[in-house]
C-alpha cells in the first residue's frame, strides 16, 4: 500500500489516518474498500457524519440529478430554490411534528462554526461574556468552541489563552454531587467568584468525553435551572442528533426545548459539509452579516440535507434505530461479561467500551483497535486517555452486517485481554 505521498508532504496535524493505515477507494453503505479490495465495516461512520451510510444510493440522485440540472452550486445566503425547499421541508416536516419553533441559521459548513454561531448570538443576547459547559465535552476546535472543549491535547493547540468559560463537573463524574445543585450555588453566592453565564452549553450523550449518556431527569433539570435563572440552554447536537441518540433530535426523549441547537455532521445527508443553528425566533437579534462565512448554505449540501431528512422519514430511520439499538445492547453485555474491567455504556445508536479499568491503557484500546482494523472494522478511540471504543454503526445498517462487525469486535477484544 503506497502511503508516502502522504507521509512525506501532508501536515503531522492528519490523525486518524494514523490508525486506519491503508488507502481507501471505494464505500457502499456499511462498508468501506481499499485499494487491495479488502472491505472494512465501518462503525467510525464519518465521527457521525453518514448517519444513513456512505453513497446513499438517494441522496445520491438527488445530488447528481442537481448537478446535471445546472442547480445553482453556489450563492452564499442569496435566495435560491434549493434553499426554500430545504427550509420548508424542515420546517413542515420535522420541527413542527416534533413541536419546535426555530429560525434556521447557515453558519459555515462544519460543526465548530454552528457552536461558535451560538456562543456569538448567545453573549449578545443576554449581554454576558460567560458560558457554561461540561467537563468532558468536546464542542469544536476554532477558538471559541476550543474554549468550551476540555481535552487538554486539543486545547493545547490553541497557543492562546481560552478563557470566558467555566466547566462544571459532568453528572457522572461525582455521582454524590447534585451538579444541578452546584450550579445554583456558583450563581447564589456572592463568593463563588464565578459569573453567570449568557448559556450553559451541553451534548445529551457526550461522544468524544467518552460516550456518557446524561440522564433525562439530569437534563430536564439543567434547563428548568437555565429558565429558572434567565440563562439560554443550548443542546450540541453535532455528533448524537439526525436520528444517532433517538428520535430525530436527541433531545426530544427528554422532553427538552433548547434555545438553541446546533446540528451538523449527518445534516449534510451524505457526508457533505453542512451546519445549522437553530434559535428560537424572539432571540434572533443578528443584524444583516454579522456572523458571515463564504460557504454558508453551500448549495449542494442542502440540497443532500433535504434528501437526508426524506430518508431519515420515508425509512423509518427512528423505528429501525429503536430495533436495531437492542442488537447493539445486548452484544455489549456479551462484550462485558468477558472481563470485569471493562465497562459499556451508550444509548440508541452509540456505544463505548471503556477499558480504563485497565492498567495497561491506552495500550489496550489501541491493540483492540488494530486487531479489530486488521479483522475489517473500523472502530474509533475517544475519551479520557483515549480509552473508549467508539461503536456508531450507520442507521440503517442491515442486521447481518451489523452483527458481523459486533462480532469482530469483540472477538478483537478476548484476543488482545
Ligand atoms: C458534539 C460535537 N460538537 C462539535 C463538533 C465539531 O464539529 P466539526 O468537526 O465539524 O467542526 C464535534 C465534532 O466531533 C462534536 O462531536
Amino acid at each position: 500500500m503506497d502511503t508516502q505521498v502522504f507521509e512525506k508532504y501532508e501536515s503531522e496535524v492528519r490523525s486518524y489516518c494514523r490508525n486506519f493505515p491503508t488507502v481507501f477507494t471505494k464505500s457502499k453503505g456499511s462498508v468501506l474498500t481499499d485499494e487491495n479490495g479488502k472491505e472494512y465495516i465501518d462503525f467510525f461512520c464519518g465521527a457521525g457524519a453518514l448517519n444513513y451510510g456512505h453513497n446513499n444510493d438517494y441522496i445520491k440522485s438527488k445530488i447528481i440529478d442537481y448537478l446535471s440540472s445546472d442547480g445553482v452550486a453556489h450563492a452564499l445566503d442569496m435566495y435560491t430554490a434549493a434553499k426554500r425547499e430545504f427550509i420548508d421541508y424542515f420546517q413542515n416536516e420535522i420541527l413542527k411534528p416534533r413541536g419546535f419553533e426555530y429560525k434556521i441559521q447557515f453558519p459555515g459548513p462544519t460543526g465548530t462554526n454552528a457552536v461558535e454561531a451560538a456562543l456569538k448570538l448567545a453573549r449578545k443576547v443576554k449581554k454576558r461574556q460567560n458560558i457554561w459547559a461540561l467537563m468532558g465535552a468536546f464542542h469544536g476546535m476554532t477558538l471559541g468552541a476550543l474554549a468550551l472543549t476540555t481535552d487538554t491535547a486539543s486545547r493545547g493547540g490553541a497557543g492562546v489563552a481560552l478563557h470566558d468559560v467555566t466547566h462544571i463537573p459532568a453528572p457522572y463524574m461525582f455521582p454524590e454531587l447534585d451538579t444541578v445543585k452546584y450550579m445554583q450555588t456558583l450563581l447564589d453566592d456572592d463568593h463563588s467568584g464565578i459569573e453567570k453565564p449568557a448559556a450553559l452549553v451541553i451534548e445529551t450523550t457526550q461522544a468524544e468525553g467518552g460516550i456518557y449518556p446524561l440522564d433525562n431527569e439530569w437534563l430536564k433539570a439543567a434547563e428548568a435551572f437555565c429558565k429558572k435563572n434567565d440563562i439560554l440552554f443550548i443542546v450540541d447536537d453535532i455528533q448524537v442528533g439526525c436520528g444517532r441518540g433517538g428520535g430525530y433530535f436527541s433531545f426530544e426523549e427528554a422532553g427538552l426545548n433548547p434555545d438553541i441547537v446546533a446540528l451538523s455532521k449527518s445534516i449534510g445527508g451524505y457526508g457533505m459539509p453542512f451546519a445549522l443553528t437553530l434559535l428560537k425566533p424572539e432571540l434572533d437579534i443578528w443584524s444583516p452579516a454579522e456572523h458571515n462565512g463564504t460557504f454558508r448554505g453551500n448549495q449542494l449540501s442542502i440540497v443532500a440535507a433535504k434528501a437526508g431528512l426524506e430518508v431519515f422519514l420515508n425509512e423509518k430511520v427512528e423505528e429501525k434505530v429503536r430495533e436495531k439499538e437492542k442488537i447493539l445492547a445486548a452484544k455489549m453485555k456479551e462484550i462485558e461479561a468477558l472481563d470485569s474491567r471493562i465497562a459499556t455504556r451508550g444509548k440508541a445508536f452509540i456505544w463505548g467500551v471503556d477499558f480504563s479499568a485497565f492498567k495497561e491503557e491506552p495500550e489496550i484500546s489501541k491493540a483492540v483497535l488494530t486487531v479489530a482494523f486488521n479483522a475489517g472494522l473500523i472502530v474509533e478511540r475517544v475519551g479520557r486517555s483515549n480509552a473508549v471504543l467508539k461503536v456508531m454503526p450507520e442507521l440503517l445498517i442491515d442486521e447481518e452486517t451489523l452483527t458481523k462487525g459486533l462480532d469482530i469486535l469483540k472477538d478483537a477484544i478476548k484476543a488482545v485481554i
